[in-house]
C-alpha cells in the first residue's frame, strides 16, 4: 500500500471508528480494552464470552483456525455492533518451525535474517488465526542472571535497533492487513532489561542520559518501522510502575517518540499495581493505568469493573476511555480485521508444514548464530577414528527449541546425535552417551502458564548414564560435549544466581576432561554462562545458545566443516558472576586504569586493550572461524564534500574462504553533555573473502555515527575530537582519530 492510499484508507477507517464510538455503551467500550486469555480447553467459554460482547481482544493459545473463526463469528455476527476480536499470542522465535533465540540470531550481524525468519513466523501464526504477536523484544540485556536475556538481541542498542526494525518488517510486511501478516508489539516499554540484580519483574533505576542513549533507541527504531503496538513493562522507573507511568507512556512514548498506536499492559500488570503498593485497590489501579496511557488490560481483569465504576462516579472522564478505545479500533483497522475478520481455515494444514525453503532458512539462521569461542585446531573434526558425543543435549530435541516457544513441532526437529550420525564422514564412528540429566536427578516440564512439573529419574539411572559416558570417552579420540543450562531455567521467570552448568554437568565435564582426550564443548544456553573450566580445558568451544529446530543439523555441519562459523557474541561473557555487569559499552571513569577487581588485575585476557576495559572472558562482537583475518592500513579519508569515511583493509590470511564481521566503534573524547561509553558500535559489515583475498571495508561517518541523544530526546552531534576503532570485537582493533 502506498502512503497516499494508506492516508485515504485511514480517513475512511477513522469515520467508521468515530461512528462506532458514538454508538457504544460504556460496557461495550470497556470490552474493547480488556484482554482475557483462552487456553486449549477454552473454546466454549470464548464463544460464550464473545457472544456476550465481553472482550474485544484476547490471548489465544489453541492452534485451531476453525475454533478461532467460531469465536470471531460470535463477535461479528451475534453482537450488537459486530466488532471483530483481535487474537494475540507470543510468537517469539518462530511459530511451528523454531529459529534460534534472539541473542543468537542477532549474532549473525545480519538483521535481514530476522526479517525473513519473522515473516515465516507471521505466515504460520496467521494461518491459525493470530493477528498480533507480542514481539519483538526491544529490551537490552544487562545482566545475564536475568532469564529474559534469552529474548533480547543482546547488550548493544545499535545492533538491537536494527534487529527490532527488521523484525517489525518481518511480522507486518508492507501491509500488516495482508492475510499472511501479524501486527508487531514492541516490548517491554521500558527499562525492563535493567531490572535490579537480574531479578525478574523488579524495579529499575535508570538516569535520563542512559535511558535515551541506551534503552530507548530500539523502541524509537521500532516506532519508525511502524510497529502497531507497544507493551508496557512490569518494572518501575523512578518509582512508578510502567503500567501507570504517564510520563513514559504518554509524554515520552507518544509525545517525544511520536508513537501513534496502542499500548498493551503486560500480563496482570494492572492488578499488580496493588501488589507494588502503588494503588490501594483494583479500581484505583484501573484509573491510574488507563489515565497514564495504558490502553489494554491484559488478563488481570481490572478494567472490566474498575472503568465503568470510575466513569459513573466521575473519577475518569469519558474522553480518556474513548481515546483508548479509538486506539484499539485503529489497531484492528490496520490489522485488516474489519474487512477480513476470518482466517482461511484451509491454510493451516499447508502453513503448519515446514516447507523446504523455510527449513533451509532455519538452518541458515542456526549456522549463522553459533559462535566459535575457541579452537586449538581440533575443528573441523578430522575424518576417521571415534567421536564420542556426550552430554544431556546430545539426543535432546527440546533443548534445541529453547524457551518461549508455545506451538513448536518438536517431533520434526533433529537432535545433534541424529544430525552428526548423518554428517560424519564414512569411516568415523560415533558413540552417544547422555552422562547425566540436564538438571541432575530430575527433569522439568514447564507449562504455558509458567508452572513446572517435576519428574524424578528412576533409581540407578544416574549411575548407568554416568558409566556409559565414561566408557564412551575412554574409547573416543575426540569427545564432543553437548552441555549447558536447561531451557526451562531460561526466559521469563528464569533468573539464576549462578551462571554455571545445571545439574551434574560440571562434574561430568571434569570427569571426561580428566581422561585427557581432545574435547569440543558445545554449549547450549539462553544466556552467557561463566564456565572457566570449560573455556580453559576444551580444545574448542562452540556457543550454540538455543539454536532452534534446525540447530542439530547446523551444529553437525559446523563440527565437520561443511559450514563455517561466522557468528559474533551479542553479550559479553563474564569470567564469573562477581564481575557483573560486563557489557562493553559502559561509561569511562575518572580513573580508567584503576578501580577494577583485585583478582583480575594481572590475569584478564582482555584487560587494558581498550580505554577502561571490563573483565569479560569473551567480549561483545567476538567470534572465530576456521580461517584468520588481518586488519591493516586503517585510515580516515575525507571527500571533497568534507565527509569522512573510515577505511580498513581486511585480508583472509588462512587457507579457507570465510566471513569476517568488521565492526566500527566510536568514542567521543570529551562530551560536555555527559560521559559517553568507552566504545559504542555504530556500524558493521560482513565480508566474505577467499583464502588470500583482501578488501577495503568502508564506513561513511555521518552525524548519526558520532552523535548521542540529549535528555529531552533530541539528537546531537558535537564538534570536536573522536576516536574510532575498526575492529573484530568490542575491545581490540585499529584506532583512528577523527576531528569533526
Ligand atoms: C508476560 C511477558 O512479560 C510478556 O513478554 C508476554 O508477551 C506476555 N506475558 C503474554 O504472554
Amino acid at each position: 500500500m502506498t502512503s497516499l492510499m494508506l492516508v485515504a484508507a485511514l480517513a475512511v477507517a477513522d469515520s467508521r471508528i468515530e461512528s462506532l464510538i458514538a454508538r457504544m455503551t460504556v460496557e461495550e467500550k470497556v470490552a474493547q480494552i480488556v484482554q482475557p486469555v483462552f487456553r486449549k480447553d477454552g473454546l466454549a467459554k470464548a464463544i460464550a464470552a464473545a457472544e456476550r460482547g465481553e472482550f474485544g481482544t484476547c490471548i489465544w493459545f489453541p492452534v485451531d483456525a476453525k475454533g478461532r473463526n467460531a469465536v470471531q463469528r460470535a463477535a461479528v455476527e451475534r453482537t450488537r455492533l459486530g466488532i471483530p476480536v483481535l487474537f494475540c499470542h507470543d510468537v517469539i522465535h518462530g511459530e511451528f518451525l523454531t529459529f534460534p533465540i534472539a541473542p543468537a540470531l542477532a549474532g549473525s550481524f545480519e538483521p535481514e535474517l530476522f526479517e525473513r525468519a519473522q515473516s515465516v513466523a507471521a505466515r504460520q501464526a496467521s494461518a491459525h488465526g493470530l493477528d498480533l504477536s507480542f514481539a519483538p523484544m526491544c529490551d537490552l540485556a544487562e545482566d545475564p542472571r536475568w532469564g529474559r536475556v534469552a529474548e533480547t538481541c543482546g547488550e548493544d542498542p545499535y545492533l538491537t535497533s536494527l534487529c527490532v526494525a527488521a523484525q517489525v518488517h518481518g511480522f507486518q510486511g508492507d501491509d500488516p492487513s495482508a492475510p499472511d501478516r501479524v501486527a508487531a508489539c514492541l516490548k517491554h516499554f521500558c527499562g525492563y532489561g535493567a531490572s535490579r540484580g537480574g531479578r525478574d519483574y523488579h524495579e529499575a533505576e535508570i538516569s535520563e542520559w542512559t535511558l535515551w542513549n541506551h534503552h530507548l533507541p530500539p523502541f524509537v527504531a521500532g516506532v519508525r518501522a511502524d510497529a502497531l503496538s507497544v507493551m508496557s513493562s512490569f518494572n518501575t522507573l523512578d518509582g512508578v510502575p510502567l503500567t501507570a507511568n504517564r510520563r513514559m507512556l504518554t509524554d515520552v512514548l507518544r509525545g517525544t517518540i511520536g508513537f501513534g498506536g496502542c499500548v498493551i499492559g503486560d500480563w496482570g500488570a494492572v492488578a499488580q499495581l496493588v501488589d507494588w503498593g502503588f494503588a490501594s485497590d483494583r479500581a484505583e489501579a484501573s484509573v491510574r493505568a488507563l489515565s497514564a496511557g495504558n490502553d489494554i488490560d491484559m488478563v488481570s481483569p481490572c478494567y472490566t469493573n474498575g472503568i465503568p465504576a470510575a466513569i459513573a462516579n466521575g473519577t475518569l472522564p469519558m474522553s480518556v476511555l474513548d481515546e483508548a478505545v479509538r486506539r484499539v479500533l485503529r489497531l484492528k483497522e490496520r490489522a485488516g480485521l474489519f474487512d477480513r475478520p476470518y482466517v482461511d481455515e484451509t491454510r493451516l494444514a499447508k502453513d503448519a508444514d515446514w516447507c523446504e525453503s523455510d527449513r533451509k532458512l532455519a538452518l541458515e539462521c542456526a549456522e549463522k548464530s553459533v559462535v566459535l569461542l575457541r579452537n586449538d585446531g581440533v575443528l573441523p573434526l578430522a575424518s576417521g577414528g571415534t567421536v564420542a558425543l556426550i552430554g544431556p543435549v546430545a539426543e535432546s530435541r527440546r533443548e534445541l527449541i529453547g524457551c518461549w516457544a508455545a506451538h513448536f513441532d518438536e517431533s520434526r526437529a533433529t537432535s545433534l546425535a541424529e544430525a552428526l550420525r548423518r554428517e560424519l564422514p564414512n569411516g568415523t564412528d560415533l558413540l552417544v552417551a547422555k552422562g547425566c540429566g540436564m538438571m541432575g536427578g530430575v527433569e522439568w516440564t514447564v507449562e504455558t502458564d509458567g508452572s513446572m512439573t517435576k519428574r524424578e529419574t528412576p533409581d540407578g539411572e544416574d549411575d548407568r548414564l554416568w558409566a556409559e559416558a565414561m566408557s564412551a570417552a575412554d574409547r573416543a579420540d575426540v569427545v564432543v560435549m553437548a552441555i549447558g543450562e536447561g531451557w526451562a531455567w531460561t526466559g521469563e521467570n528464569g533468573s539464576r544466581h549462578t551462571l554455571g552448568l545445571t545439574g551434574r554437568q560440571q562434574a561430568l565435564f571434569d570427569a571426561v576432561a580428566a581422561k585427557g582426550k581432545k574435547i569440543v564443548s558445545v554449549v547450549f544456553a539462553g544466556r552467557p554462562l561463566a564456565l572457566p573450566e570449560v573455556y580453559e580445558k576444551s580444545d574448542a568451544v562452540l556457543y550454540a545458545w538455543q539454536p532452534g529446530a534446525e540447530g542439530g543439523h547446523a551444529l553437525a555441519r559446523l563440527l565437520v566443516g561443511k559450514a563455517m562459523p561466522s557468528a559474533r557474541l551479542t553479550m559479553s561473557v563474564p569470567e564469573d558472576i562477581g564481575v557483573l555487569p560486563v557489557n562493553y559499552n559502559h561509561p569511562s571513569s575518572g580513573h580508567p586504569t584503576l578501580g577494577g577487581y583485585r583478582e583480575y588485575a594481572p590475569a584478564s585476557r582482555w584487560e587494558n586493550r581498550a580505554w577502561g576495559s571490563v573483565p569479560a572472558r569473551f567480549p561483545f562482537g567476538f567470534g572465530l572461524t576456521y580461517t584468520t583475518f588481518a586488519y591493516s592500513d586503517a585510515r580516515v579519508e575525507k571527500g571533497a564534500d568534507g565527509f569522512a569515511t573510515a577505511v580498513v583493509t581486511v585480508r583472509n590470511t588462512g587457507s579457507r574462504a570465510g566471513v569476517e564481521t568488521v565492526q566500527l566503534y566510536v568514542r567521543q573524547v570529551a562530551c560536555a553533555a555527559g560521559v559517553r561509553p568507552v566504545r559504542e558500535l555504530r556500524g558493521f559489515r560482513r565480508v566474505t573473502l577467499a583464502s588470500g583475498e583482501g578488501v577495503d571495508v568502508r564506513f561513511p561517518i555521518s552525524d548519526e555515527t558520532l552523535g548521542y541523544v540529549d535528555r529531552a530526546g533530541g539528537s546531537r552531534t558535537d564538534a570536536g575530537a573522536y576516536k574510532l576503532w575498526i575492529a573484530p570485537d568490542a575491545v581490540s582493533g585499529l584506532e583512528l582519530d577523527l576531528q569533526r
